[in-house]
């Protein structure tokens, strides 16, 4: 896994957001209130809504969205070849005294053996630190021996990792391979970020299974677009 930062000014990311949203990122609890999320309430708040309803029809969203994938992703990170990239990023949004995250997963939990090798890429478009960000484990083990979140998180075989980043940094990491989830929430300020996959277009095959929140079949035109 690697931190590398990119130019805020070139990719204004937080900016187009916040004015969908028309409130500071890091504020959007004052607005709305919610349940401790579970995997499946945790892509459904006012602010999911409203962020893929505008990165759907946005042209702004989609220029920027692709520059920055073109620019900071292709060209730096696998020196222009060609890539597959998930052409609707995910929302994460993690209000205080909450998880971002219904549940303690590897990607792969959700798709099919003999995946691609893919990598995550996690966009933070406000602190994402300690207890607001993602954690992940140092070393990889099976999803059986910690499906215990309590045994996760003191086990002293299996330490997490805190993605700490700030707006403008992201994180290059193997959430296909590494469990990963969200502790609560203690720093009294919401996390918003965004997240996306990429892997090489020479290891691309198309799959029958469809994504889990949204049903879109992860293929080239459905949740992946080519670059
Ligand atoms: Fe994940």
């Amino acid at each position: 896994m690697e931190l590398f930062t990119y130019n805020i000014e070139d990719f204004p990311l937080k900016e187009i957001v916040t004015k969908w949203f028309g409130k500071e990122l890091h504020l959007l609890h004052e607005e709305e209130t919610y349940e401790v999320f579970e995997r499946k309430t945790d892509q459904k708040t006012k602010w999911h809504e409203i962020f893929y309803n505008n990165v759907r029809s946005s042209d702004e969203w989609k220029q920027l969205y692709k520059s920055f994938v073109s620019y900071v992703i292709k060209e730096v990170r696998y020196k222009g070849q060609e890539i597959v990239f998930q052409s609707i990023p995910t929302l994460r949004v993690q209000f205080p005294n909450n998880v971002g995250v219904g549940e303690w997963h590897k990607d792969k939990d959700y798709r099919e053996n003999d995946w691609m090798p893919e990598l995550n890429y996690y966009v933070p478009l406000t602190d994402a630190v300690g207890s607001s960000t993602v954690w992940i484990e140092k070393i990889q083990q099976t999803f059986r021996e910690h499906n215990n979140s309590d045994n996760m998180l003191t086990s002293p075989d299996n330490p997490l990792f805190s993605l700490d980043s700030y707006y403008g940094d992201c994180w290059e990491w193997d959430g296909m391979n590494r469990m990963h989830g969200n502790v609560e929430n203690q720093t009294g300020k919401t996390r918003v970020s965004f997240d996306f996959r990429v892997h090489l277009m020479s290891e691309h095959q198309d799959k029958r299974v469809n994504s889990i929140n949204t049903n879109t079949p992860f293929t080239i035109g459905g949740y992946y677009e080519v670059m």
